[in-house]
């Protein structure tokens, strides 16, 4: 079977950085609250008027200069915040990138959208279907905070992140491994926008305003994001044929920090072990492995040849895992987290 291969990896940031002390500013809460509870020190949020089209297309565009490449045969966009209800997003996307015509479609598996996007991408490579796969986690997940609430407004963000993979085998540095991916929607309730579908529609109800906005149960959130992480990590070491012995870099969906320490010691990971962004970019949802794989490759903390393990979890509720050896590969970001990181505007 022909596996999907990393060829080029971007990622795109938002200008606006959001501290916790101006979060602290109208909501009840602080910086210390925001940081012992999740590790989050800042996030960016769009300005107005910008949309998660707009933070796609360009950590898109980086991805494809990075891959050294002008064309794909697909579009993948995994979000939880499309431009509209409908059509879906990668369309325009591929259109903004000169690739009218192509196959472009959305996948929405909310934290777990990246790894969802990817399983998309290794079928339609898999299958013959396509050569080249642009893969967009992408997110204005500020566009569905409610100001008012303090238990998700301090650690949802925006920003986007990009893989252009292409087919090859799978012994190859770059091949994404076998994807663990699962599903829960008895527990759907735990994490959702109740108005604004057809559930809430046909009911002729109107909603309150409230309901048009993000919430999360964030407790029982946290209880089941551990054990699902680090189950579907290991299910993954196993089917390739791995232990954690062979892990160099564990790379965690950045939900926040207390998850990602939680995980890592129910795997016997060591903190040096772990790529981590969050304290600077928050939890960007679908775009927060994306966002992290092109931080830490521009950084130098993940480099040719490491064994890497990613894992994910999000509403659904969804999860998965997937580990692959990290290819030679330069990453392309659209603003810089922070002075020394190579800047390159699309
Ligand atoms: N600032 C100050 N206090 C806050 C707060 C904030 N931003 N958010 C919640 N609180 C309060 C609660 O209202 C509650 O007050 P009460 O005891 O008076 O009712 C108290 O802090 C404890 O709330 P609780 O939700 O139990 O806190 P917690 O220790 O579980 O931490 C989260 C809250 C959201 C940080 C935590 O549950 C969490 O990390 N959950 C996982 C969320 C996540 O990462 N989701 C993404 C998955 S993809």
């Amino acid at each position: 079977m022909r596996a999907a291969v990393v060829k080029g990896v971007g990622a795109s940031l938002p200008q606006r950085v959001v501290t916790n002390d101006e979060l602290a500013g109208y909501l009840d809460t602080s910086d210390e609250w925001i940081r012992s509870r999740t590790g989050i020190g800042t996030r960016r949020w769009v300005d107005a008027g910008v949309s998660t089209a707009d933070l796609a297309t360009q950590a898109g565009a980086l991805a494809l200069r990075s891959a050294g490449i002008d064309r794909v045969d697909a579009v993948v966009v995994a979000t939880t915040t499309p431009d509209r209800l409908c059509p879906a997003t990668a369309p325009e996307v591929a259109t903004r990138l000169g690739m009218t015509g192509i196959s472009a479609h959305d996948v929405n598996a909310v934290c777990t959208g990246f790894l969802y996007g990817l399983a998309s991408a290794v079928g339609l490579i898999a299958a013959g279907n396509a050569d080249t796969v642009l893969m967009i986690g992408a997110e204005t997940f500020s566009t569905i905070l409610d100001p008012k609430d303090r238990g998700t407004a301090v650690i949802f963000a925006d920003g986007a992140g990009a893989l252009v993979l292409r087919a090859g085998e799978a012994h190859e540095p770059g091949a994404i491994g076998p994807l663990v991916l699962g599903s829960d929607g008895s527990l759907a309730d735990l994490i959702q926008i109740p108005a604004g579908g057809s559930r809430q529609r046909s009911s002729g109800v109107s909603a309150p305003p409230e309901d048009y906005f993000f919430k999360m149960r964030g407790r029982e959130v946290y209880r089941h994001a551990v054990e699902r992480m680090s189950a579907s990590a290991l299910e993954a070491l196993s089917r390739a044929g791995l232990t954690m012995s062979d892990v160099d870099k564990f790379v965690p969906h950045q939900a926040n920090q207390r998850i990602s320490v939680a995980v890592g010691m129910r795997l016997g990971i060591s903190a040096e072990q772990t790529v981590s962004n969050v304290e600077r970019v928050g939890n960007t949802a679908a775009a927060s492995i994306g966002l992290l794989l092109a931080e830490a490759t521009a950084e130098g903390s993940l480099r040719a040849g490491q064994r890497l393990l990613l894992t994910a979890f999000g509403g659904g509720l969804t999860w998965g895992a997937t580990t692959m050896v990290w290819p030679q590969v330069t990453a392309h970001i659209s603003s810089p987290p922070r002075p020394g990181v190579e800047a390159l505007a699309s």
